[in-house]
């Protein structure tokens, strides 16, 4: 009861802190007393999070899912701005970013102490893809139980021989050769995709690779396999008669390319 007192005053005093330094519109978020689903008292640009505003029990291996409604710029989203606290304890957190889904994942490297009340924030520097920034808020709060629920790491990872059948088959057709006419990049074989993929500049996107190892939101050919408003040319895989459109990859195609990225784009 006591610890369950403290918990609630040092999370007032955390938000009134916050409050003096955020917006004005964000003062409606401690008027949320319905102990349940995430009710800002203002349009915050999130569709889903868990775990949820006040939840108790939470594994203390949790993975923290932000679904936003926009694409993030994934290279502002570094440590300085994802909080994971309880009182003076502050953990370090890892963080991958998922463009297909517009999902933020943050989970700590080693489990989280139970029994303990977490409040979870974003600080200033955060921006979206269109360069609005995304204001900083506390984003929820919960309290760990004792379970570990065997959550991480929270993808899998995928071999280079999962991507490897998908660019063979869809995409090697066109992007052989290192062809100037297909912007240089070259499936046809491990070496050519690591000369002509990875850590490359994009030719239509410059201020991003091609790949880039770890960073699925900072990879070009990812944006370029699915329908979203930042890439330039076609959706991957074209047709060469630019009229005429070609079946996009599947979302698990899609989930493995971005999952392989995630997992460093290893070979
Ligand atoms: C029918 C031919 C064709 C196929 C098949 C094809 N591409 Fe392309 N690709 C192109 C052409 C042409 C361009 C440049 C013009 C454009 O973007 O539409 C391009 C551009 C790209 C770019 C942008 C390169 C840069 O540096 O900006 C990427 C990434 C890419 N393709 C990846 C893929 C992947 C991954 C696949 C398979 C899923 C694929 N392509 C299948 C023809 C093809």
């Amino acid at each position: 009861m006591f610890r369950r007192a403290i918990f609630t005053l040092s999370f007032l005093l955390f938000i009134v802190s916050t409050q003096l330094f955020c917006s004005s519109q964000q003062t409606d978020i401690l008027q949320d007393d319905t102990d349940t689903a995430l009710n800002y008292g203002y349009e915050y640009p999130i569709i889903d999070i868990k775990p949820s505003l006040y939840s108790t029990d939470v594994p203390v291996d949790t993975v923290i899912k932000i679904r936003f409604d926009k694409q993030l710029d994934s290279s502002t989203v570094t440590d300085s701005v994802l909080h994971l606290e309880s009182g003076p304890l502050k953990k370090w957190l890892m963080s991958y970013y998922n463009p297909l889904t517009i999902e933020l994942m943050v989970w700590t490297s080693v489990d989280l102490n139970s029994n303990v009340d977490w409040v979870f924030s974003i600080s200033a520097g955060m921006e979206f893809l269109d360069g609005t920034p995304v204001e900083p808020s506390i984003l929820t709060a919960f309290t760990t139980g004792n379970s570990n629920d065997e959550q991480q790491p929270p993808f899998s990872s995928k071999k280079y021989e999962v991507v490897e059948k998908i660019f063979m088959t869809k995409c090697v057709s066109c992007h052989f050769n290192s062809d100037k006419a297909f912007t240089g990049i070259d499936f046809s074989s491990p070496d050519k995709v690591q000369n002509t993929v990875l850590n490359v500049r994009s030719s239509e996107w410059p201020s991003l690779k091609r790949v880039l190892p770890y960073k699925p939101g900072e990879s070009y050919l990812l944006f370029k396999i699915f329908d979203n408003d930042y890439y330039s040319g076609q959706q991957m895989p074209r047709n060469i008669d630019s009229s005429k459109s070609s079946k996009p990859l599947t979302f698990s195609e899609q989930q493995d390319i971005s999952d392989w990225i995630a997992g460093g784009a290893l070979f």
